[in-house]
């Protein structure tokens, strides 16, 4: 590596936007190029726009840094991208024409035949699809997106048993965090003494993305994988992390032992690259009858692991488990941080710009 790549962040004060500029401080080979936000934000340092709520400080290299429009421009290699759904597919595509690699957070574009969902240990093969989608779009930049939160937390599990085992099905039942929502979020006399069992849209994502993410790329286009996922999605009162109670039957039903040797056991390519972001181990599996827990395993490998437990035979289908993930780290932008590190370990990112 030689000198640090320049990341703007869109939607910088926001929930994902503050873990962008958490994670990007100390980062080995990126560095915060401009920040950006709503015309709310445009103009004022960085401390007066954003009312920071990640556990720790906000770090002092961004304090008086200014925030700029979100539109192309920007002094940047690349782009991460924290918007809203409701502007990020146009604003995107912007950056993308005006030749930046865009590294997306948002769901607009996931579903794109042409745009990679990328979950850097599961499917590296589909930025194959870049080319293609530059080709098409006659762009010189391109976009590459992460999974839903919820997503990711659980296809990082169902991927190895997968590959294993052979999925034919799951049934998740979500408690997500109050983050997820961004800020302000939920309102709090919809949160205080209650759960919500309804999520626009996200037991849609949670039902597609990982068949789109474990299927087969060949001759530009993916191939779905073919298993059902039936999906049930609740907010509930917890600042931080996802946690999802699944099932699973397979193809050929695993020994209890095969299937959380499988879990324990998965190592790939982020690992083997040994990038900046990657957990030593992506599936954390507990063997405490009450784990894992939102408050006390959310930060394992510093928040990119989906930590599992309760492993045990289902009466219905073949296993059930917990699982947990951080949504704002491997939910979002640490996802994201990721991705650009393998973009940029396969020569993607440099001299892009
Ligand atoms: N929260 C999560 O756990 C999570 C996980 C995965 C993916 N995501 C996705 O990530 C994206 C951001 O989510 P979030 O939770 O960070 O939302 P958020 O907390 O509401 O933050 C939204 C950000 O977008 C900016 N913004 C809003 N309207 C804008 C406009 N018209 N022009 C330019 N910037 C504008 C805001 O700037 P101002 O402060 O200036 O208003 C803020 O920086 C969404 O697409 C979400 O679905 C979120």
């Amino acid at each position: 590596m030689t000198r640090k790549l320049r990341a703007a962040v869109l939607g910088a004060t926001g929930t994902v936007g503050q873990r962008f500029i958490q994670l990007l401080e100390h980062h080995p080979w990126f560095e915060l190029g401009a920040i950006a936000a709503s015309g709310r934000s445009v103009d004022k340092p960085y401390h007066r726009a954003c009312s920071w709520k990640v556990p720790e400080p906000m770090p002092e290299y961004a304090r008086d840094r200014v925030l700029s429009p979100c539109s192309p421009g920007l002094e940047a290699d690349f782009v991460f991208s924290g918007l809203p759904s409701s502007l990020a597919g146009e604003v995107e595509s912007d950056f993308a024409r005006a030749g930046y690699p865009v590294v997306s957070n948002s769901g607009n574009h996931r579903m794109d035949e042409d745009v990679p969902l990328l979950v850097p240990e599961i499917n590296p093969g589909h930025l194959d699809l870049v080319p293609l989608q530059q080709k098409c779009r006659r762009s010189s930049g391109f976009i590459v997106t992460n999974p839903n939160c919820t997503t990711i937390a659980l296809v990082l599990a169902l991927a190895p048993l997968h590959r294993a085992f052979g999925l034919k099905s799951v049934s998740v039942v979500t408690m997500q965090a109050l983050s997820g929502a961004g800020y302000p979020g939920v309102a709090s006399l919809d949160v205080a003494d209650n759960v919500l069992p309804y999520i626009e849209g996200e037991e849609e994502k949670v039902e597609t993305e990982p068949l789109k993410i474990l299927g087969n790329c060949k001759d530009g286009k993916v191939d779905w994988a073919e298993f059902r996922i039936s999906a049930q999605c609740h907010r509930v009162n917890v600042q931080d992390g996802h946690l999802e109670a699944v099932s699973t039957s397979f193809r050929q039903r695993p020994s209890r032992r095969e299937l959380v040797e499988a879990l324990a056991s998965f190592r790939s390519l982020p690992q083997e690259l040994n990038l900046p972001s990657a957990p030593r181990r992506p599936v954390v599996c507990l063997e405490e009858p009450d784990r894992p827990q939102p408050r006390l395993d959310r930060y394992l490998e510093k928040g990119m692991a989906t930590v599992v437990g309760r492993i045990r035979p289902c009466p219905i289908l073949d296993y059930k488990f917990d699982l947990l993930g951080h949504n704002t780290i491997r939910g979002a932008a640490g996802a994201a941080i990721l991705n650009a590190e393998l973009l940029r370990a396969r020569g993607m990112l440099d001299g892009k710009r």
